[in-house]
Order: structure tokens, then C-alpha cells, then sequence
């Protein structure tokens, strides 16, 4: 009798807090944020976008590569997904032109999640907490494109302006002496990080050849994998910067454990990789930072962390 009364009180409980969580997601933004740790749009349930884009890692992962669907490995490092709202196109080759179209091709990825869309959209509509809240937002049941538009509801909420470096340029904090000479080399001509790291994610959404592409061991053609055009070969579109301190490790294969490391090679490309094959003309030469150049301008990118991922 007691269990009885124990699992009926339980019951009750998880009965009304999934009342209270499902009357709370009233926009297509919350039901997306559901929708990011959902596992149920994996094969085996055991996956969801957050598996990969973890959240307290400024939505990146923190290995070379991720883990998807029976433990097969991505074949690219996990990006953040902070900060796509302005982004032209998506992915580090940019396969996809907008994050509506992005994010339904996780789902069927066989590394990733491994589910075709019909077969996610059923699963949705055999959920009555799903087929209720698709229905109340949406006016319709789930189906491949109210699912993609809720996705990427929340991902247009996931914008990070809020860093040291923010209250800079809003004229609200000064930066420490340290970050201003990291901050002057960032910009200056000797680094060539301004080139390609600008405007106000800190990238120009181009696609460049860094030198990481030697058609041997680093066989990741990138651009040229989508377009065919020998000039892309080893082309890879340029991420941005913002809480960069997070999301290590670095490159679309995470080749870099530690932002020493990612400016050790920009300062001399030919000691980690000799034969780079198409390495942008900016990237040729040796930049010759001096050692406190380079710790000054890691300090300096520390500061493009929003205030909400700093540890303290
Ligand atoms: C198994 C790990 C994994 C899962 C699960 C996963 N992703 Fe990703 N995601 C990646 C990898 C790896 C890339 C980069 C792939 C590439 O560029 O070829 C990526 C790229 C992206 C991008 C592009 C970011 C950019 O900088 O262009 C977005 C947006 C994104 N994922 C959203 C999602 C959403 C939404 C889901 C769930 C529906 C999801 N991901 C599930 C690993 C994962
Ligand atoms: C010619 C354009 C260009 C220049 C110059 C450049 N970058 Fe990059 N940066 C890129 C591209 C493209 C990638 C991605 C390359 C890849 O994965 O193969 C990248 C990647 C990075 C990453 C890793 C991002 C991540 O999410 O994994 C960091 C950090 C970075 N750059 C910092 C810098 C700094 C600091 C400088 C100056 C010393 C600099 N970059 C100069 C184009 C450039």
C-alpha cells in the first residue's frame, strides 16, 4: 500500500511538472531549446544536439571529434553554434544556406543521429506532448519544416555580446594593459588576424586556406568537396571568434588543444605542416611574433568571452 502511494505521489509529481515545463514553451524558440537536447530524433534515442553542442562549452564539444550514433566519430570538430544568427551559411565547408535547411541534416546524418526526417516527424507526431505543443505553436502538427523553423528559432536567440571586450568598445570597461597590447597585435598588420577575423562576430564569412590541407595526412579538401574548384582546395569558412576561450579544441579537426598552440602555428604555418597545399597568400611567411606578442594576443582573446561561460 505504502509503494502503492509512493509511485502514485511520484507520478503526480512528474504529471504536473510536465505540465508546468510544456505550458511554459509558448514560442517556437522554447520548443527548439526542447527540441536541442531531444533524443528521441536519434535511432536509438541515445543522441541529441546537444551530445555534441554542449551547452555549458559555448555549445561546442570538447574533443577532436564527437561521438554520435554507436559511438561512430563525426569526421569534423564540433563547432559552437553561438552567434549563427548573421552567418550566411552554415557548416565549415557551408553546405548549408540557412539554419532552417542545417538543422534537418544532423538528424539523418548516419555519424550523427541517423533518423530520416519522415521517420522523425512520426516519432514527434506520436509524442501528445510533442503533437500538442507543434499544435498550439505552430497550428499544426510536427512536420519537416515547422521542425527545422523551431531549431532555428533557437538558435537566432543564441547571440553572446555580453564579454570584457564588449564593454570595451561600449566605452563601459577598460581592458587591462596586457589585453590592449594583444588587442593592438590582433589588429595590426604583423598578425593578419584582422584580415579574415572582423566585423562583429570576428569573421568576414569567407572561405580561406589557412594551410592545414596536404591532400596526405590532412586530407580535408572543405570548400572544394562542395564546389569542385581546384582554387578551394583546403578552403574552410572562417569561424568566428566569440567565446573562442571555451571551445577548444580548435580547427574543423581540432588538430589544436590550446590557443597557444593556434597562434604558435599562424606565427609559422610551415614548423606544424611543410607541405600545405594552396595556403592563402597572407599566410605564406612567417608572421615573427615576438613570445610576448603571442601571449598578448591569447590574453587578448580571452576577452571575448561572454560573461556567462567565464569560470570563475
Ligand atoms: C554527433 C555530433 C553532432 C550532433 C548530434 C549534432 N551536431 Fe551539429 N555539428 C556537428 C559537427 C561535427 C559539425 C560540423 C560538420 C561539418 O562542418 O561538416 C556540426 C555543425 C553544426 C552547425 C553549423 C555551425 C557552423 O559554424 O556553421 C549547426 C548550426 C549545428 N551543427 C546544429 C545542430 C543541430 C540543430 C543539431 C540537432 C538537430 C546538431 N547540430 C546535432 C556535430 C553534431
Ligand atoms: C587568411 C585568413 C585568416 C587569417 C589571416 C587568420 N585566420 Fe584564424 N581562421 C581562418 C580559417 C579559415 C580558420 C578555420 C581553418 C580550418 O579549420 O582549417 C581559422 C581558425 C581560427 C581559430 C580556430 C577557431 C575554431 O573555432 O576552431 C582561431 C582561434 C583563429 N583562427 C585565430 C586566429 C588568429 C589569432 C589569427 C592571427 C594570428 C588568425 N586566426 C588569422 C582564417 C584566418
Amino acid at each position: 500500500m505504502k509503494v502503492l502511494a509512493t509511485v502514485f505521489l511520484m507520478a503526480a509529481i512528474v504529471a504536473v511538472f510536465s505540465f508546468y515545463t510544456e505550458a511554459d514553451i509558448n514560442t517556437k524558440a522554447a520548443l527548439g531549446k526542447k527540441l536541442f537536447s531531444e533524443k528521441i530524433l536519434s535511432k536509438d534515442s541515445s543522441v541529441s544536439c546537444a551530445s555534441c553542442h554542449k551547452p555549458q562549452f559555448a555549445f561546442a564539444d570538447t574533443t577532436a571529434f564527437s561521438v554520435g550514433i554507436g559511438g561512430k566519430l563525426t569526421k569534423r570538430n564540433t563547432p559552437s553554434v553561438l552567434n549563427m544568427k548573421n552567418r550566411p551559411y552554415f557548416f565549415w565547408d557551408g553546405r548549408a544556406a540557412s539554419l532552417e535547411e542545417q538543422a534537418l541534416m544532423p538528424i539523418q546524418n548516419p555519424d550523427e543521429m541517423n533518423v530520416s526526417i519522415a521517420e522523425a516527424v512520426q516519432r514527434l507526431n506520436n509524442s501528445t506532448v510533442y503533437k500538442k505543443l507543434f499544435l498550439k505553436i505552430f497550428k499544426q502538427a510536427p512536420n519537416a519544416k515547422n521542425l527545422g523553423a523551431a531549431f532555428a528559432a533557437y538558435e537566432k536567440t543564441l547571440e553572446t555580446v555580453d564579454s570584457k571586450f564588449d564593454d570595451w568598445s561600449n566605452n563601459i570597461k577598460k581592458l587591462t594593459a596586457q589585453e590592449e597590447r594583444g588587442r593592438q597585435v590582433f589588429v595590426g598588420d604583423k598578425s593578419k588576424c584582422f584580415e579574415c577575423h572582423r566585423m562583429e562576430d570576428f569573421t568576414t564569412d569567407e572561405f580561406k586556406n589557412i594551410g592545414l590541407y596536404n591532400g596526405k595526412d590532412l586530407n580535408d579538401a572543405g570548400l572544394f568537396n562542395i564546389t569542385k574548384n581546384e582554387a578551394d582546395k583546403g578552403k574552410f569558412k572562417i569561424p568566428g571568434l566569440r567565446n573562442i576561450a571555451v571551445t577548444a579544441p580548435y580547427m574543423h579537426n581540432g588538430m589544436f588543444a590550446t590557443l597557444e598552440q593556434v597562434v604558435d602555428y599562424y606565427n609559422n604555418p610551415a614548423q606544424f605542416v611543410k607541405d600545405g597545399i594552396n595556403t592563402d597568400a597572407l599566410l605564406q611567411q612567417p608572421l615573427g611574433l615576438t613570445e610576448r606578442e603571442k601571449k598578448d594576443l591569447v590574453v587578448f582573446l580571452k576577452t571575448l568571452t561572454d560573461k556567462k561561460y567565464l569560470r570563475k
